[in-house]
């Protein structure tokens, strides 16, 4: 087996999880016998933009559908580059051209990480959230009249279609079905936004039909949010529409604490790279977390988000027994650095996990780790 894979580290931390992250996807390819050819592009970031006044070449769609899978780092540089110019010019296209409707975030709480919710009751923080990915409020259509006057007025449309619904909801409830507790939860706000949201109701109550055996329940986005801080490990599949499953995916990974460790899969599910009747449209895996321009530079960011998504990548790519070793080299890595710091040892955990490891050294025993386990 053979899969290329296109890299685009991005900007700021993004251009330091990248290597690691590379060198764990390989230890696990050369310990399960297959192959990963990585093809490096330097586009997809602001220094590109610097250098040619737009963020991607013009061939960059042909490039992308030469590979089976996309690895994303992260993308951004506030300081020079306006953020919807340098979102909107890679990341935010990818996930619209290749039609990447589904945007998963698994969220645990991992074995050496300290939550800032001291789990009172022992359980496990084990859910992931389902994004709806394509359309909702993230819409293009809208715009201002009146500029620069007391009437100045701005406008944006949310956007439900029942496809981009259906399709969404129909995932979440399979994955649902997948998982041991058979629970899912829907975000609304139909009290408040009265046409799109009751929209999105009524698909998930036409759609639980099908599913009898997955326990459904919904909430306003407002109590969830609280519900996500007080009893996080009650959750098991979340969907939400593209803005309320944005906030939810980094509440939820905050909430098991630090984004550095989170992270998302933007898949299209049904797309088949060698069928002639389609275009291929390939998926793409990359961590929560942005270019963090406050750690850039220091060699401290935590490189398990980026890790992860490769784990979520092989995962998508059919390498399930590669994936698993990943993900148990992972737990395994953070529990026994957690272990040091508790004895009040040096250890090799992040900062941002209360330890004083570098991206280096983390990255480099997890890619030990998937040798081992
Ligand atoms: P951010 O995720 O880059 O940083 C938020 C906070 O979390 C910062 O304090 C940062 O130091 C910390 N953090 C993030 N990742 C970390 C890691 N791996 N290890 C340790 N600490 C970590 O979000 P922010 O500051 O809102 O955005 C910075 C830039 O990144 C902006 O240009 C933004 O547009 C972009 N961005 C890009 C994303 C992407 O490429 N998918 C996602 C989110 C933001
Ligand atoms: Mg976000």
């Amino acid at each position: 087996r053979s899969y290329t894979i296109a890299v685009l580290p991005g900007d700021g931390i993004g251009l330091e999880v990248m290597p690691p992250a590379l060198r764990c996807l390989e230890a696990a390819a050369k310990r399960f016998g297959f192959n990963l050819e990585f093809r490096h592009f330097p586009w997809a970031s602001c220094t590109y933009y610097h250098e040619h006044a737009t963020m991607l070449p013009k061939d960059w769609k042909k490039d992308l559908q030469a590979c089976d899978a996309i690895f994303f780092g992260a993308v951004g540089d506030p300081a020079t580059v306006p953020d919807h110019i340098s979102l909107w010019g890679s990341l935010l296209l990818f996930r619209r051209e290749f039609d990447q409707y589904i945007n998963l975030r698994p969220c645990r709480l991992m074995p050496g990480v300290t939550s800032p919710l001291a789990n009172r009751e022992g359980k496990p923080i084990d859910f992931i959230t389902v994004r709806e990915n394509t359309e909702g409020e993230y819409s293009s259509i809208g715009g201002r009249i009146f500029e620069g006057t007391d009437r100045e007025t701005v406008i944006q449309n949310t956007v439900f279609t029942r496809i981009g619904v259906d399709r969404v909801v129909r995932y979440a409830f399979e994955l649902a079905r997948s998982r041991p507790a058979k629970r899912l939860t829907s975000a609304t706000k139909s009290n408040g936004i009265s046409i799109t949201m009751p929209y999105w109701d009524e698909r998930v109550e036409a759609i639980a039909k099908e599913y009898p055996d997955v326990k459904v329940e919904k909430y306003h986005i407002d109590i969830l949010c609280a519900h996500f801080v007080q009893r996080p490990h009650t959750f098991d599949v979340v969907v939400g529409s593209n803005l309320f499953g944005d906030i939810l995916s980094d509440l939820g990974p905050a909430c098991t604490g630090t984004i550095g460790i989170a992270p998302s899969a933007n898949l299209n599910p049904t797309a088949k790279r060698d069928d002639p009747n389609q275009e291929w449209l390939p998926s793409l895996f990359e961590p929560v977390h942005g270019s963090a321009p406050d750690i850039a530079g220091k060699g401290i960011a935590n490189p398990v988000g980026m890790i992860w998504a490769g784990q979520m990548m092989l995962e998508h790519l059919g390498e399930k027994e590669a994936a698993s070793a990943m993900l148990l080299a992972i737990e395994n890595v953070l529990k026994e650095a957690k272990n040091a710091h508790d004895r009040g040892e040096s250890n090799i955990l992040t900062p941002d996990m209360h330890g004083n490891g570098t991206t280096e050294e983390l990255g480099g025993e997890i890619e030990m780790e998937i040798g081992r386990v």
